[in-house]
């Protein structure tokens, strides 16, 4: 067990599915506490039900959306657990499909999670990282962020603006001791493509996906690597890709 892991307290959004289940278990099994948060309660309470219980793990039913909740996630974790060593901004949404099908709710929806999401997690947790002078904060990105893609233009526009967001936020948040990561994945098997509308853009991804993608502990490993670092090692970027994705 990795001592700069153990013991730590790690808040997971998106942590129902994917790659933040994959985490949150990857985490968990090296001794950390995780703070499970989504929508779907039942998930995370399963989840949390699999890591422990009340101990180790704690499910908080949120939806990034909304500002309140995402503070309310925050300070359930400080209360029972009393500090956030790390906060790992993962749930996000990805919705493709060309600009002039003009699906502008979805648009919506992309730039809610995955931009103003992020920046609700950024918000709720800040001022308590700044009070322990320590803490970590990761924000996931994708290869989308950087790259851009027919048919993927506002979802990469989310992803660009975490990476936007995180670069900014390392910059200034030297004096508190704090370290932020940028993690980018390639094409990894999770509930990711399903929420696709347009079917030509869900067919072409799905098709790809099934080709190349890989497992989700693969992010769980790179989430891990940054956290183990010793403290006065800050890892701010890791993009990866399964070896047989060309884009
Ligand atoms: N899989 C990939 O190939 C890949 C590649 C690059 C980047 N990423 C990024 O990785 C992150 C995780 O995605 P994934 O691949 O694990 O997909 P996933 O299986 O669909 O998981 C998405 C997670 O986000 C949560 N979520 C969505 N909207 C939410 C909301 N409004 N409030 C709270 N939680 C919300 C979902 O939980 P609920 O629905 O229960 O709320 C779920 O736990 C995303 O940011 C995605 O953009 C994925």
């Amino acid at each position: 067990m990795n001592s700069n892991i153990a013991n730590k307290v790690v808040v997971v959004t998106g942590a129902s599915s994917g790659l933040g289940e994959s985490a949150a278990r990857h985490l968990s099994s090296r001794g950390a506490k995780v703070v499970l948060a989504a929508r779907r309660k039942d998930r995370i309470d399963a989840l949390a039900g699999d890591l422990g219980g009340e101990r180790m793990a704690l499910a908080v039913e949120t939806d990034v959306t909304d500002r309140g909740q995402v503070q309310r996630l925050v300070d359930v974790a400080v209360e029972t657990f009393g500090r956030v060593d790390v906060m790992l901004n993962n749930a996000g949404l990805m919705q493709q499909s060309p600009l002039e099908k003009l699906k502008v709710g979805e648009w919506d929806n992309m730039i809610d999670v995955n931009i103003k999401g992020v920046l609700y997690g950024i918000a709720a947790v800040l001022p308590q990282m700044q009070r322990q002078k320590s803490g970590h904060i990761i924000n996931v990105s994708s290869v989308a962020g950087h790259k851009v893609t027919p048919a993927g233009v506002v979802y990469c526009a989310t992803k660009h603006a975490v990476r936007a967001i995180s670069e900014g936020l390392r910059s200034e948040v030297k004096p508190y001791n704090l370290r932020t990561t940028i993690i980018s994945p390639g094409a990894v098997d999770t509930e990711l493509p399903s929420h696709i509308t347009d079917p030509e853009s869900a067919g072409a991804i799905q098709g790809y996906y099934q080709s190349v993608a890989i497992r989700p502990d693969s992010f769980a490993r790179a989430v891990a690597f940054a956290i183990e670092q010793p403290e006065d090692v800050d890892i701010n970027e890791i993009l990866f890709r399964p070896t047989q994705q060309e884009l």
